[in-house]
């Protein structure tokens, strides 16, 4: 299986800083990649870069999804929309939505049905905070969130990318252990095997402060099939640096 890189911009960018990011990825992509490589992009600037793109192995990704497909839901954008601009990879659930924006499992097990329904597949993020890690309830806390999307999407659970984010090491500087994510990861694929004869095919990407130093070792695991890059993923050298310890 080709591994996947991610980048989550998250809300950074300009029509000005995207133009210069994305042409100098498409630079560094030029020939194969020997990896799946996508970008999720704040919603507005999904035009811009699909037009950048073009004709090109780069993947569009988005960073939310409404769990809604229509209607009077101010401010929510549906998977059908994203599907418009040519949108493969969405971004649910990440820790920042859960918590600042009080994303329950149901509505991230509701999100991640969206995409599936709209022909997007869902990049589904779980991990637990530092509070949680210490008490010893990592392996409860992602296998509770993982469940709620499983019961939710049952053999579609198949057609998903899980990322494991643990919240501490989001932004911090400070990484998961290639054997602490390599665990959790584990664990992950074991309750996907429960749930699917086909949780060999789904991606289990690491996230967290993945950057061009520890990516090699992190993504040597043998249930790391990727990363969620935020950071780094805005400094093109960084981020195909990551890309080609993927290979
Ligand atoms: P950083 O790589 O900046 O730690 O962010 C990780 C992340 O949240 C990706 O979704």
């Amino acid at each position: 299986m080709k591994k996947l890189i991610a980048g989550n911009w998250k809300m950074n960018g300009s029509l000005t800083a995207n133009d210069a990011l994305v042409r100098e990825l498409l630079r560094g992509l030029e020939g194969d990649a020997g990896c799946i490589v996508a970008v999720c992009v704040p919603a507005p600037y999904l035009s811009q870069v699909q037009m950048l793109r073009a004709g090109s192995a780069l993947e569009l990704g988005a960073q939310d999804i409404s769990e809604h497909a229509e209607g009077a839901y101010t401010g929510e954008v549906s998977g059908a929309m994203l599907k418009e601009f040519g949108v493969r990879y969405v971004i649910v659930g990440h820790s920042e939505r859960r918590q600042y924006h009080g994303e329950t499992d149901a509505v991230v097990a509701d999100k991640t049905k969206a995409a599936l329904a709209a022909g997007i597949t869902p990049i589904v993020c779980v991990g637990e905070t530092l509070a949680q890690r210490d008490a010893g309830r990592t392996v409860d806390i992602v296998k509770r969130q993982m469940a709620a999307v499983i019961h939710t999407n049952g053999h579609c659970i198949s057609e998903i990318v899980v990322a494991y984010e643990p919240v501490w090491a989001i932004g911090t500087g400070r990484t998961a252990t290639p054997g602490e994510a390599q665990q959790v990861h584990a664990v992950l694929r074991a309750q996907l095997k429960a749930a699917t004869p086909n949780a060999d095919r789904v991606h289990i990407l690491y996230g967290g402060s993945m950057n061009a130093g520890n990516a090699a070792a992190l993504l040597a695991q043998p249930d790391i099939d990727g990363g969620l890059v935020g950071g780094a993923s805005l400094k093109a050298t960084d981020f195909l640096q990551i890309v080609r310890a993927a290979r």
